[in-house]
């Protein structure tokens, strides 16, 4: 039996922000229901700025969200407190796409890598702390004696290992990897991409993995999520977006991928026109105005998500 471990529904973020002197509220992430099984990797695409990160950031508490429900073994995690937050602080972890943004400069590895077992009191002694800090650094690859060394004396790879650790040291049930291998060097990329793949089976992880880079999703995920605008427009396993994709954005998306060498690396670029505005949403479906299969229903009418294809998959599309 498929035990879903986190659950999204209908979550609605957003953001004030200020263009030219006018204010703006932008609609970040505008609906968006996921679940994740226990042990799957659940990969989320989309291009810049349709609100993966958001997602990801709703989740661990790093925004609040305007609406929705978020849950966590069943327990809610927008409004958790006390105990329960606690619990949700060392379960839910997030993996940078700049590891920078996780270890401080100032602090060593070990310090950082440490932190959330500090902050929740995890340790049972001193000792405890420098063997379970030497053993997570092991885990991802890591010389246990880096454990004294800072960031900038560290390469991009080891850095990010070294965010992975700082991540799985309280052992969490879910691990949210944002982009954790956008920022590496293409020969770097691979190791870490398969030191993810293989934690997530020592450890049995959860993984909700953010990336613009289908090659790096469909390499990584058990489903995949596509987002556009704030919206999960298509929501299949891998190898049916991979194989055939239903929603015209996810057709757009597989084109831009230029396909013969699968050792080749695969630019995350959509070329297919731009995105209409994050401060003027269209009515009706946000993908219209790009979409070679527009139709009058879809500038009135924002399409929901629901079963296609014999009910195997979901879409957001009135042509399907
Ligand atoms: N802290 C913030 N303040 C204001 N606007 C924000 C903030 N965070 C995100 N946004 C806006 O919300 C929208 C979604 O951003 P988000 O970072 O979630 O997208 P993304 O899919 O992760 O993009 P990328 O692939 O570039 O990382 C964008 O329009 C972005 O500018
Ligand atoms: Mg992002």
């Amino acid at each position: 039996m498929s035990q879903t471990i986190l659950q999204v529904d209908d979550l609605r973020t957003s953001f004030n922000v200020k263009r030219s002197g006018r204010k703006y509220r932008v609609q970040a992430v505008d609906g968006v229901s996921l679940s994740l099984v226990a042990g799957e990797v659940l990969g989320i695409v989309g291009e810049s700025g349709c609100g993966k990160t958001t997602v990801g950031r709703s989740i661990v508490r790093l925004v609040k969200p305007d609406s929705g429900l978020i849950q966590f073994r069943g327990a809610d995690v927008i409004g958790a407190s006390g105990q329960a937050l606690r619990d949700m602080r060392l379960n839910l972890r997030m993996v940078f796409q700049d590891p920078y943004a996780s270890l401080n400069p100032r602090r060593s590895i070990g310090d950082s890598v440490a932190e959330a077992g500090d902050i929740n009191k995890v340790f049972k002694s001193r000792a405890d702390r420098a063997a379970r800090i030497a053993e997570t650094l092991s885990a991802v690859g890591l010389n246990p004696s880096f454990a004294t060394r800072y960031p900038h004396e560290l390469s991009g790879g080891q850095r990010q290992r070294a965010g992975i650790a700082r991540a799985i040291l309280p052992a969490p049930a879910v691990i949210i990897a944002d982009e954790p291998v956008s920022a590496l060097d293409v020969s770097v990329q691979a190791q870490v991409l398969n030191l993810m793949m293989d934690l997530r089976e020592q450890l049995g992880l959860s993984m909700l993995f953010i990336s613009h880079d289908i090659g790096v999703i469909g390499q990584i995920s058990d489903r995949v999520a596509v987002m556009y605008m704030g919206r999960v427009v298509e929501l299949a396993d891998t190898r049916g977006i991979l194989d055939r994709a239903l929603h015209p954005y996810t057709q757009a998306l597989m084109a831009a991928v230029p396909k013969p060498d699968p050792s080749q690396r695969i630019v995350g670029a959509v070329e297919t026109g731009e995105p209409p505005s994050q401060f003027k949403r269209p009515t009706g479906c946000a993908y219209a105005a790009r979409c070679p299969l527009v139709h009058s229903r879809c500038h009135a009418e924002v399409p929901a998500l629901k079963p296609v294809a014999e009910g195997l998959r979901l879409a957001a599309c009135h042509a399907l």
